[in-house]
């Protein structure tokens, strides 16, 4: 089975310069900057509003808060990885995997509480028997909720495992394909802290489905190329027999790409970038495919090969089999209703770590339509799945890590969902 392509690779560290010199030399688009200042404006106010908040409720010193004011935003100033101009070492690793999670526990506790007291601040003015000294109970009931919602995110961001299984009707599925089964992993996030032990549980746990084919959807790793070798450790207790597909996600791209690409070529993971195979069965056979991901294009006249190429991917395809289009984004879904692709997978959403299943209703619901679950357009069939990792920050809420299963199926099969 051959599953690469021509991917000029090279000794790829000259393109991990900092963000300042992608923008200075032109290779950042001014959508991106201007975005990336509008954020930056936002994260000084919420800081700001929640610092001086807490100083006038709780007489935190000013010391204080200039110390809680650099700790917090310590990664986002000095050990982003985007703003290194040189290669991580153990120590900045081990530094950035304390403050990542920091960062982004802060950022969003900022986020909210500045919400949640500038719409009481209104509100209190609005009411006439509130006073303006009432804030600091609002103040005090956000934060206590808070700490118990934070130890129930922590807890099921490592702990649980969902199984979501899907019987996918395919109107062209060869008859050798009945019943053919999928093992879906996405979104890994491996760094510093991601178990062993959990890596061979998820994998373990793929196996006991016996499935016909492994795929992993991107994210592999957590910006860093470095982590790559303690995946592979994981998918060591699959069959070696079991063909396993892989895709890169955006934070793939971030990192060192062309690091994870050497790296998974000397491995039993598959990696596809903008092509596709034959998945042959008797005499029958279905095109497995895999995008490169979009966030490529933001870096497109250093990483040009990497941009995801749909003319590329569907290249040799038969007419007459179906295709199963690996991607990370569920925007790729646009371009798969257009050319008809039977079913899309992706992952990338992580349905924001905050959702609830039984209400249908993410957290990123209103910006992404495809956020999680499975959907039908036309025709063409997607299925997003929130992943099994985390971004950032321990931290899952409504929304346990998820490996999903697939079992396609004649048209003549039930449709559902198990
Ligand atoms: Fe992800």
């Amino acid at each position: 089975m051959r599953v690469y392509g021509p991917i000029h690779l090279e000794n790829s560290w000259h393109l991990r310069h900092s963000i300042l010199t992608y923008f200075l030399k032109g290779f950042m688009k001014p959508r991106i900057w201007i975005l990336l200042s509008l954020f930056l404006l936002f994260l000084i106010f919420i800081n700001f509003f929640s610092l001086w908040n807490l100083h006038h409720f709780y007489a935190l010193s000013i010391g204080g808060l200039i110390f809680l004011l650099f700790i917090n935003n310590a990664l986002l100033i000095f050990l982003n990885p985007y703003f290194q101009k040189k290669p991580s070492t153990a120590l900045t690793r081990v530094i950035r995997a304390f403050l990542n999670p920091l960062w982004v526990h802060w950022t969003f506790f900022s986020f909210f509480y500045s919400l949640t007291l500038l719409i009481f601040s209104i509100f209190f003015k609005c009411v006439p028997w509130f006073h303006a000294e009432d804030l600091k109970w609002v103040s005090s009931f956000f934060i206590s909720g808070w700490v118990v919602l934070l130890g129930w995110g922590i807890y099921t961001a490592l702990v649980p495992l969902h199984l979501s299984r899907f019987n996918i009707v395919l109107p062209r599925l060869p008859a050798s394909f009945n019943g053919f089964k999928i093992a879906i992993g996405s979104d890994f996030h491996i760094g510093l802290f991601s178990r062993t032990q959990r890596l061979t549980q998820i994998f373990e746990t793929m196996a006991a489905y016996q499935p016909d084919l492994v795929v992993l959807l991107g994210d592999l790793t957590d910006d860093d190329a470095f982590y790559i070798p303690k995946l592979l450790k994981g998918i060591e207790v699959l069959d070696p027999h079991l063909p396993i597909l892989g895709i890169l996600g955006n934070h793939d791209i971030y990192g060192d790409p062309h690091s994870a690409i050497q790296q998974l070529a000397h491995s039993r993971v598959h990696l596809l970038i903008n092509e596709g195979f034959e998945f042959k069965k008797n005499a029958e056979s279905i095109w497995i495919a895999g995008i490169s991901d979009y966030a490529a294009t933001y870096f497109e006249k250093l990483r040009p090969h990497l941009v995801p190429d749909f003319n590329r991917t569907l290249a040799h395809k038969p007419p007459s089999s179906p295709t199963i289009l690996l991607a990370h984004q569920p925007k790729a879904f646009h371009e798969s209703i257009k050319r008809h692709i039977e079913l899309t997978l992706c992952g990338h959403t992580h349905g924001g770590q905050l959702g609830f299943p039984f209400l249908n209703w993410t957290i990123v619901k209103p910006f992404i339509t495809w956020d999680r679950g499975l959907f039908q357009n036309q025709g063409s069939q997607l299925l997003v799945t929130s992943g099994v990792g985390y971004w950032g920050a321990p931290f899952r809420l409504g929304l346990q890590p998820e490996l999903v299963f697939l079992n396609l199926q004649f048209p003549l099969e039930s449709h559902a969902h198990v």
